[in-house]
């Protein structure tokens, strides 16, 4: 199953927008009925509107509805695994932390865990005393 998804993140890697850091990062997540969503860095001038790859690849997904995610790969150029940054950990989180996150280096190679091993102690947005309803 992880193969499929880090394929689609090695070649969605190559439309990374990364004129800024020169860090191309590729995702690719699968919904629990199989179907896969890409998403690349989108880099900016002004640097802090730059999205993650993670982000784009889920958003990409819930704007066409979809909000049951099985797993999500990533990968950058390196040799090194690709790890999630603590923003894209959150969002990820908001949509279950059993989903499988395969962190993967430029061969394809992966480690996997997920996102409530990455994000312990997440944030998680209580209603209730002290909070509008
Ligand atoms: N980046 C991602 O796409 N995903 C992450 O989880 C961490 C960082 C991107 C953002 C920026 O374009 C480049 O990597 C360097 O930080």
């Amino acid at each position: 199953m992880p193969e499929k998804i880090i394929k689609e993140a090695l070649s969605s890697r190559e439309k990374a927008y990364a004129p800024y850091s020169g860090f191309r990062v590729g995702a690719a997540v699968i919904t629990g009925g199989d179907k896969i969503y890409t998403g690349c860095n989108i880099e900016n001038s002004s640097y802090g509107l730059t999205c993650c790859a993670e982000r784009v690849a889920l958003f990409k997904a819930v704007s066409e509805g979809e909000k049951d995610f099985k797993a999500i790969a990533v990968v950058s150029d390196s040799e090194e695994y690709c790890r999630p940054c603590g923003a894209c950990r959150q969002v990820m989180a908001q949509f279950g932390a059993e989903i499988r996150v395969y962190m993967c280096n430029n061969k394809g190679e992966y480690e996997v865990k997920t996102v409530a091993d990455l994000l312990p102690d997440r944030f998680e947005l209580v209603f209730g005393k002290g909070c509008p309803e």
